[in-house]
């Protein structure tokens, strides 16, 4: 059987292409899920690509996500610097956990150095742009490949 990933993406993230494109590129979010999807199939992965601009929303699909999918993608954008909550949904999930930012949050304000998801994910990527999310199901195919 198919394993399943998920692919969550946090607050903004549905203005892509037109929000600070200097620091997150052109591409729109419809653009990024097109990536995610050709990425999925190359690796014989189904997937589900999401966005919430809701804590609390994200928080119930990380938490839904128990048992129901092989690895997760997340982008938690701003929340990554301030959600405890997320932190602690992220926690209960057992499987492979893949964090992407599309900027280098290293190399900008101080108050995006620090990520609450970081300290619970399998791998953090950044600064790449979308092709991150590529290499982050790339990760995930090759971690999955290891878990029968
Ligand atoms: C981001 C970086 C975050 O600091 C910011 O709040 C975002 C996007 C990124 O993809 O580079 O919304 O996660």
């Amino acid at each position: 059987m198919a394993k399943h990933i998920l692919v969550l993406n946090g607050p903004n993230l549905n203005l892509l292409g037109v929000r600070e494109p200097q620091t997150y590129g052109a591409d729109t979010l419809a653009d990024v899920e097109k990536l995610c999807r050709s990425a999925a199939r190359a690796e014989k992965l189904e997937l589900d690509f999401r966005q919430s601009n809701h804590e609390g929303e994200l928080v119930t699909w990380i938490q839904e996500a128990r048992g129901k999918f092989d690895g997760l993608v997340i982008n938690p954008a701003a929340y990554s610097h301030t959600s405890v909550a997320v932190h602690d949904a992220l926690r209960m999930l057992d499987v492979p956990i893949m964090e992407v930012h599309l900027s280098n949050i290293h190399a900008r304000e101080a108050f995006r150095h620090h990520s609450y998801v970081s300290a619970v994910a399998t791998g953090v990527i950044c600064g790449l742009g979308p092709a991150g999310y590529r290499f982050a199901i790339l990760a995930l195919a090759e971690k999955l490949k290891h878990h029968a």
